[in-house]
């Protein structure tokens, strides 16, 4: 059972009676006068979303009113655990299957807080399954956000690319999913020169996490995913206030990570692989230089003109592994530009394909699961912006920043000839503010999107 929901309740639960804001009034009439003088002694405005406690007629409250004004999401009542008495509600509400599933999960969500450094823990109020729910998927949704927010706020003195390769063989073990990890020189004879190259610094050795999992010849969808587990910058040092927040540059990789658990919890008909390119962008005698020219997996030559665009580096070797056997379905994501969060904010995954038929399916079920998404184009004149003198290509453009996050899509369309379709996510992986069910720290930005998408372009 996902946190802090119940089936079966073993105390009489209190009453969360939705009322459409437009019936408010009629509501109230009908009323005893102690809900009436309750909420008039309240100035208690009826908006969408607003909630109020109700007086019991002996001790503690009776129940719990609540406005509502549009339709249902996962969101909407996101805040009440946190912010109701501790205790057990249920809903008084017609739902569907969608709607109750919908607001346990947010309900479970909302309940989440990174508390590993913490001695006192936080607790909530719980709420009682609604009827129509479907329970295991509410739990796959909570326990892959759980996942991912975990991963990426935990500091990158705890997670290095071992302890990231630990994190994926604990997804993997629990689906008999078949795993193997290429680390340390081992990336040079197995021609992951890129991903050698920009981890070979680190203490902790650079690897690249290989999963695969479900029937051979079903559909392939492979996920790649950017586990810088700390980005220094490299020898083109990050200042202080950039480096600052560097420990969720694995946010990438964090996300594919639970949304492969969601595709294998929901036994999904898909031949499932994710590449996580593990790795500590430092500084070290043997770092990799800017002027340095790397040949990378698909022996495309690369002239280094900033060490800090070290996850185009890395995704391009992994995303060439993946396209070698021509997956149906292509999908990265990564942390990988600043550009990104200044073209779209740090509240929309920015969104890169040339399948217009994809885009449209995935900004469909981004809608519908209220997880945004926002294409960005792939803009082939803007190429020569990372044409190199003396080498293929170019890891940083020489646009003075101009079109940073296209120039860095365009890199990565250099590595993938096969796939069918491809699609690169550009994330912050990261709340900046506080929003219900969504707190300051790790996010899985497109990840319920994506699977909603998946199910639905393979369900069978
Ligand atoms: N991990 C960063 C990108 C990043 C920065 C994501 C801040 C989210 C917030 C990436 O490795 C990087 O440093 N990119 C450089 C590229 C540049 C050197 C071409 C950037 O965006 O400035
Ligand atoms: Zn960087
Ligand atoms: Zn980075």
């Amino acid at each position: 059972m996902p946190p802090f929901i119940v089936t079966t309740p073993e105390t009489t639960p209190k009453s969360i009676i939705v009322v459409e804001k437009t019936d408010f009034d009629s509501w109230l009439a009908s009323q005893p006068d102690t809900y009436k003088n309750w909420i008039e002694a309240h100035d208690f405005e009826p908006e969408d979303g607003k909630f109020l406690l109700l007086p019991g007629t002996d001790e503690g409250i009776d129940a719990v009113v609540y406005v509502k004004d549009s339709d249902w999401d996962v969101w909407s009542l996101a805040d009440l655990p946190a912010q109701l008495p501790v205790g057990l509600y249920a809903l008084d509400a017609e739902l569907d299957a969608r709607e109750a599933t919908d607001l346990a999960t947010g309900w479970s969500l909302g309940t989440y807080n990174f508390d590993r450094y913490k001695k006192n823990k936080k607790n909530y109020a719980t709420l009682v399954l609604p009827d129509a729910a479907d329970e295991n998927k509410i739990d796959r949704t909570v326990k892959a956000m759980t996942l991912v927010r975990d991963l990426i706020n935990t500091p990158a003195g705890d997670l290095g690319p071992t302890a990231l390769e630990a994190a994926a063989s604990q997804v993997a073990g629990e689906f008999e999913a078949e795993q193997t990890n290429i680390i340390g020189d081992d990336l040079l004879t197995y021609h992951f020169p890129m991903v050698h190259a920009v981890g070979r610094a680190a203490a902790d050795a650079p690897r690249l996490i290989d999963i695969t999992w479900g029937d051979k010849d079903a559909p392939k969808v492979t996920l790649v995913g950017k586990g810088v587990c700390f980005d220094s910058g490299g020898l083109d040092i990050k200042s202080a206030a950039g480096m600052l927040m560097m420990k969720k540059d694995m946010g990438g990789a964090a996300t594919v990570l639970g949304l492969a658990y969601m595709i294998m919890a929901a036994n999904l008909p898909v031949r499932l692989r994710v590449l996580i390119p593990a790795v500590e962008n430092a500084i070290s005698g043997n770092a990799f230089h800017p002027g340095d020219v790397l040949i990378s997996r698909n022996g495309k030559t690369v002239e280094i003109g900033n060490t800090d665009a070290e996850g185009r580096l890395i995704l391009a070797d992994a995303l060439s592994a993946a396209d070698e056997e021509s997956p149906d379905l292509l999908i990265d994501m990564a942390t990988l530009t600043g550009a990104a969060r200044v073209a779209v904010g740090t509240e929309i995954a920015a969104t890169f394909t040339d399948d217009d038929a994809l885009f449209e399916a995935i900004e469909e079920s981004a809608r519908r699961e209220k997880d945004p998404v926002w294409r960005m184009p792939l803009w082939d004149e803007y190429r020569h912006l990372i044409d190199s003198k003396i080498a293929d290509i170019n890891n940083s453009g020489s646009g003075g920043g101009y079109a940073g996050a296209i120039t860095a899509g365009l890199f990565l369309k250099e590595f993938v000839e096969n796939a069918a379709s491809w699609v690169h996510f550009d994330i912050m992986a990261y709340n900046v503010r506080s929003r219900p069910g969504r707190p300051i720290g790790g996010e899985a930005f497109a990840m319920r999107a994506l699977f909603s998408l998946i199910e639905k372009r393979y369900s069978s």
